[in-house]
């Protein structure tokens, strides 16, 4: 890989471990990597193909889910706070060759300078953060102009239908089993809201997915 490794500044440990709840994470995020991953495949294609072989920032990692969609010559930056997952995402980046700069930390607060990073990825991951658009604020901040944000989410049904009406009742059991996931979260709308230069994003099921209240999403790429 051709470029510097990124300047960290200092930052917070805000990693957790809530026990058992993380360990099943944990579990369900490794054992089910593949299937997912096909569920999302078209997603992925569409906004993980084209990333260069240089800098990458991933906001909430897991267990290396989308370390496959990343060229020879990534060094990922990988920010994770749950350490249960710690242990499967340096497996998964050591048998690909992928160096990896773990990061126990949340996405709110990132250890990059304003306008260093090239590329941010994340997948399934804006559900779950505690501020949605802290963390978009802060993806606008570490990208250079010209930057790319990249991800894929699953993103609140539409108000009236069945599933919207489903994701709402479940709510509050689907965070505690997912650590603060929101099956109903309006995510496409945050990000086309948080100025970016350009968002071309496409709301688009994911096919053949048994986690049905989720199955509304979308993929993009937004530049700064
Ligand atoms: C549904 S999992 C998705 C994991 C992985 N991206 C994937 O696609 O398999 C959500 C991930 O976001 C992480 N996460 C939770 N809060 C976060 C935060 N504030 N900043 C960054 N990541 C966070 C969780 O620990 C978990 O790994």
């Amino acid at each position: 890989m051709d470029s510097a490794p990124l300047r960290l500044s200092p930052y917070q440990d805000t990693s957790f471990d809530h026990g058992a709840i993380s360990r099943f994470n944990a579990w369900f995020f490794t054992v089910l990597a593949g299937q997912i991953n096909r569920y999302a495949r078209l997603h992925k294609e569409l906004a993980f193909d084209g990333i260069p072989p240089a800098n990458v920032v991933e906001l909430g990692a897991g267990c290396g889910a989308n370390v496959g969609w990343m060229p020879a010559g990534v060094r990922l930056y990988a920010l994770e706070p749950n350490r249960r997952m710690h242990d499967a995402l340096r497996k998964t980046c050591s048998r690909a060759g992928v160096e990896l700069v773990l990061l126990p930390t949340g996405a709110e607060r990132m250890p990059f300078e304003d306008a260093s990073v090239d590329e941010v990825v994340c997948s399934l991951v804006l559900c779950t953060v505690g501020d949605a658009d802290a963390v978009l604020a802060e993806v606008g901040r570490v990208l250079r102009p010209g930057g790319h944000f990249r991800f894929v989410e699953h993103i609140a049904a539409p108000q009236g239908g069945m599933r919207g009406w489903v994701q709402l009742k479940i709510r509050r059991p689907w965070g505690w089993i997912f650590e603060g996931c929101d099956p109903h979260r309006d995510t496409l709308a945050r990000i086309e809201a948080a100025g970016f230069t350009s968002v071309v994003a496409e709301r688009r099921k994911f096919r053949r997915s048994p986690f049905w209240p989720v199955n509304t999403a979308a993929w993009g790429i937004a530049t700064r």
